[in-house]
C-alpha cells in the first residue's frame, strides 16, 4: 500500500509533523480507520472471564478472510462493468465500422479491455491463493483449544457471511444449483433486510459467468456467414471418428482388441454428439451437468483451438483465470471442510446449526463450479493435424495487434490501448501500418 505519510519530493509541502500537506492531512491510522478495525477484537470468552487465548486468532483470522472477500467483491464488480461497458462499445463499434464499411474496429476494442478484465481477474487468482493457505494458520489452534470457546459462538456461523454468498451469485452460482440446505437465504438473513436486498441484487444482475458467455458467444470467425468455425470443426471430427473407426478395424486386428477400440470410438462419438446435438446440450443445461449456453462453447472451443493466434492469447489466458478462480474457491472449500473436521470431527452440528462436516462435505461437487464447462473442454480436443486451418481472412483477423482497424475519430482509445500494453510508440505505428494493410488484403 503507498504509505499516505509518504514523503513529497517537494519540501513545500511538508507540515510541521513531518506529514504531507498535499492530502486532506490524514495519519497512517486515520487514513486507514485503525481505531475502528484494531478494536474490533471481541473476545467472547474473556467477556465469560475464562479468556482463551486462541480466540483472538480465531476472530482475525475470519475477519482478514471477510476483507478479501471485499477485496474480491470489488474486483469483480469492475471485470462485471468492464464485460459490460466493453459490450455497450461493441454496439457502439459496430455502428461506427458499418458506417465505413468495416467490422474489424469492434474487436480492437475488444481487446483494450481484455487485458484490464485479465489483470484484475489475475489479482483475483492470486487472493485466493493467500485465502487457501491462509487455513493452515488457524489450523495452529487445537481442537481442545476450540472446543475451550465454541460454545460462546453459538448460533454465529461463517455460513451467515453475507460476502460469501454474494461472491457465489456474482460469479454465477445458481440458487438451483446450491445444496437445498442453503437454497433458503431467509432463514439466514431473512430479518436483514439490507442483505436480503443485496443478495436479491447479486442474483438477478448479469453474473460473471453470463458476461462470459455472451463475450465468447461474440467470438470471431462463429458466424456461418464468416469462417464457419461450428461447421468446419464438426467436419473435423467426423473425420477424426472415421479415422479411429478405421484403426479398430483394421485387418490383423485381434477381434478382442478391435472390440474394445470400437467401444471407445463409440463412446468417443457420444461425447462429441452432446455439444453437436443442440437438444443434447439443453437436456445436459436443464439438468444442471452443463452451465454454458450453446454458442458460448462454441466460442470457448474455438478460442482453446486456436489460443496461439496472437487474438486470442488475451482471450485464453481469461480462460484459464476463470479456471483459477473455480479450483481455488473449491480447494478453499476442501481446505475449510478438512479443518472443520479436524476441529469438531464428522459427527457435531454446526452453529449455524447445518449437519456440519457433512453439509459442507455435499457443497465439494462440481455443482459449485460455475465455469465446469471451461474444464470439461479438453474432452472436446481434437489433434493438431485435424484443426481446421485459417483461411486468409480469418488468420489476418487473428494476427492482428492492438490498435488496428480504427478511424480517425476512435484515436484517444487508440492511445489509451498503446499505454495498456506498453509498447514502444515507433513499434506500435509500425506493428499498426502492417496490420492495417495485410487486414485489408485480408478482408479484400
Ligand atoms: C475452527 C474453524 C472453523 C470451523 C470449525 C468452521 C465450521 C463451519 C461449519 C460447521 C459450517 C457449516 C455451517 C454451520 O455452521 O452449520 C461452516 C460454514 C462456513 N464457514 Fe466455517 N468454520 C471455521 C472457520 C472458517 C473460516 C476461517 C472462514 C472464513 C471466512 C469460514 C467461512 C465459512 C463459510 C463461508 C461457510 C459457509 C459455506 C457454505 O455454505 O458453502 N469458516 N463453517
Amino acid at each position: 500500500m503507498a504509505c499516505p505519510l509518504g514523503n513529497s519530493t517537494d519540501n513545500s509541502f511538508e507540515t510541521d509533523q513531518g506529514g504531507s500537506a498535499t492530502g486532506p492531512g490524514l495519519l497512517y491510522g486515520e487514513y486507514l480507520c485503525l481505531d475502528k478495525i484494531l478494536s474490533a477484537q471481541r473476545l467472547l470468552s474473556a467477556e465469560y472471564d475464562k479468556k482463551v487465548h486462541d480466540e483472538h486468532l480465531f476472530i482475525v483470522t475470519h475477519q482478514a478472510y471477510e476483507l478479501w472477500f471485499k477485496q474480491i467483491i470489488y474486483e469483480l464488480d469492475s471485470v462485471r462493468a468492464l464485460f459490460q461497458n466493453d459490450e455497450i462499445r461493441h454496439d457502439k463499434y459496430v455502428q461506427t465500422s458499418s458506417q465505413n464499411g468495416g467490422d474489424a474496429g469492434t474487436e480492437a476494442i475488444d481487446e483494450s479491455r481484455t487485458l484490464e478484465i485479465l489483470k484484475r481477474l489475475h489479482r483475483i487468482v492470486l487472493i485466493l491463493k493467500l485465502l487457501v493457505e491462509q487455513v493452515t494458520i488457524l489450523e495452529t489452534m487445537t481442537p481442545l483449544d476450540f472446543m475451550a470457546f465454541r460454545d460462546y459462538l453459538c448460533p454465529a456461523s461463517g455460513f451467515q457471511s453475507l460476502q460469501f454468498r454474494l461472491l457465489e451469485n456474482k460469479l454465477g452460482v445458481r440458487p438451483e444449483q446450491r445444496v437445498k440446505y442453503s437454497q433458503g437465504y431467509e432463514r439466514v438473513f431473512g430479518r436483514d433486510a439490507l442483505a436480503m436486498r443485496a443478495i436479491r441484487q447479486s442474483e438477478s444482475e448479469p453474473s460473471l459467468s453470463q458476461l462470459v458467455q455472451k463475450w465468447l458467444a461474440r467470438t470471431p470467425g462463429l458466424q456461418t456467414t464468416d469462417f464457419d468455425f461450428w461447421g468446419k470443426y464438426r467436419r473435423a471430427v467426423d473425420a477424426w471418428i472415421a479415422e479411429q473407426r478405421q484403426i479398430a478395424q483394421r485387418p490383423g486386428l485381434r477381434e478382442e482388441a478391435s472390440k474394445q477400440l470400437l467401444n471407445q470410438v463409440l463412446a468417443r462419438q457420444a461425447i462429441f454428439d452432446s455439444i453437436f446435438d443442440e437438444g443434447v446440450h439443453a437436456a445436459l443445461l436443464s439438468r444442471g451437468e452443463r452451465r454454458f449456453e450453446h454458442t458460448a462453447l462454441q466460442g470457448a472451443v474455438m478460442i482453446t483451438l486456436y489460443r496461439d493466434e496472437p487474438r486470442f492469447s488475451q482471450p485464453h489466458q481469461i480462460l484459464t483465470a476463470l479456471m483459477d478462480i473455480d479450483s481455488l474457491i473449491t480447494k478453499w472449500r476442501y481446505n475449510h471442510v478438512l479443518m472443520v473436521q479436524r476441529m469438531i470431527g464428522s459427527q457435531q452440528l454446526g452453529t449455524g446449526g447445518s449437519s456440519g462436516y457433512q453439509y459442507l462435505k455435499s457443497t465439494l461437487s462440481d455443482r459449485y463450479k460455475v465455469f465446469v464447462d471451461l474444464f470439461n473442454l479438453s474432452t472436446f480436443l481434437i489433434p493438431r493435424h485435424l484443426i481446421p486451418p485459417l483461411t486468409k481472412r480469418m488468420k489476418t483477423k487473428l494476427s492482428i495487434s492492438l490498435g488496428c482497424y480504427l478511424h480517425d475519430d476512435t484515436l484517444a482509445e487508440d492511445n489509451m490501448m498503446t499505454d495498456s500494453i506498453d509498447l514502444p510508440p515507433s513499434k506500435e505505428k509500425k506493428t499498426k501500418g502492417n496490420d492495417c494493410q495485410s487486414g485489408k488484403e485480408g478482408n479484400g
